[in-house]
């Protein structure tokens, strides 16, 4: 998919490049020209893809303050070809095509209360807004969970940063947390910003309404590699156009299809937005919705998907086009 038109680009350099934790390098990078990023803000970066050509993937920025650069956390991808791979190639002295800093995830101030829950590699954004909020002398806590403790990086920035205000869960050591118990002690105008795997997300958002909260206050951003299942090749058809195309693991279902001449609208990529939603006639391996738009029920019923993010697990499956 060509870089979305209203980017600009700009080519840096590489500083530094080390591991953060298993599968998880910071990646400090010249400053593009103009403002700082701000609290929650991301990049996107021109990755080589696997056929030719480009593909964009977005990475956060984590700002805590430790280095005068743009510094990002890219978490390695098993199944990645292309972007995490790619990014976990570069060398300091290595140049990279990035966009300026774009804030999608920003902190709304008007909440007297906030609450950072972050799940693995959903933790970046969150590490430059805990600043912020602390600068600010703002009422915050921040709950971190992962995997096991290898798997999670700055930890011990955060604690040594936030003190008593991080919450960190080792799930194979603590199990996960109560969200229905956290949020129940919350008070109405706590602000939640949730960033982790697809299935945080749902549990989050349940969790959130059930204990009363209102939806305007729960904000949420998704990053692409969250799905239950492994990226696998599987194939789209598409009987209007009489397409048929192959899907990658490193390739999204939406790029592919565009790269083969046939142009879904889209917008946020990340499975927030719906845009790039397309009824699903037939598929004949199970979907992996890794979107945050289509609901638990629409989800079940498995006859949409979002293009963007959500894959199949092998087979086929046959799209409608409106
Ligand atoms: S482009 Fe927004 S959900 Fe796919």
């Amino acid at each position: 998919m060509p870089p979305r038109q209203t980017a600009s680009w700009h080519r840096v350099k590489v500083r530094e490049s080390f591991a953060v934790a298993d599968q998880i390098r910071r990646i400090v990078l010249d400053p593009p020209a103009g403002p700082a990023p701000q609290p929650g803000s991301h990049v996107d970066v021109l990755v080589p893809a696997a056929g030719g050509g480009h593909l964009v993937r977005s990475y956060s920025v984590v700002d805590d303050g430790r280095f005068a650069a743009l510094s990002l956390g890219v978490r390695l991808d098993p199944h990645s070809r292309g972007g995490s791979a790619f990014m976990h190639r570069l060398c300091p002295g290595d140049e990279v095509t990035i966009t300026a800093p774009i804030q999608t995830f920003g902190l709304t101030p008007r909440q007297s209360r906030y609450v950072l829950l972050a799940g693995g590699i959903g933790i970046t954004p969150m590490i430059g807004m805990a600043r912020k909020l602390k600068a600010d002398k703002t009422d915050y806590e921040i709950f971190y969970a992962g995997r096991n403790r290898v798997d999670m990086a700055f930890v011990e920035e955060l604690r040594e940063d936030h003190g008593e205000r991080v919450r960190v869960r080792y799930e194979d050591e603590d199990g996960r947390f109560d969200l229905l118990e956290v949020f129940g002690g919350l008070t109405p105008e706590t602000e939640l910003y949730v960033c982790g795997p697809v299935g945080m997300l749902e549990a989050a958002q349940k969790a959130w309404e059930a204990t009363g909260h209102p939806s305007h206050l729960l904000r949420f951003e998704t990053f692409g590699s969250s799905g239950r299942l492994p990226n696998e090749t599987f194939e789209v058809v598409v009987p209007k156009l009489g397409l048929t195309v192959t899907v990658p693991p490193d390739k999204s279902a939406l790029d592919a299809l565009g790269e083969a001449g046939c142009e879904v609208m889209s917008d946020c990529l990340r499975g927030e937005c719906g845009l790039c939603v397309l009824p699903v006639r037939v598929a004949d391996g199970v979907l992996d919705h890794r979107d945050v738009f289509l609901s638990g029920r629409q989800k079940a019923q498995g006859d949409q998907m979002c293009l963007c993010v959500s894959r199949l697990s092998g087979g086929s499956l046959v799209l409608d086009l409106p």
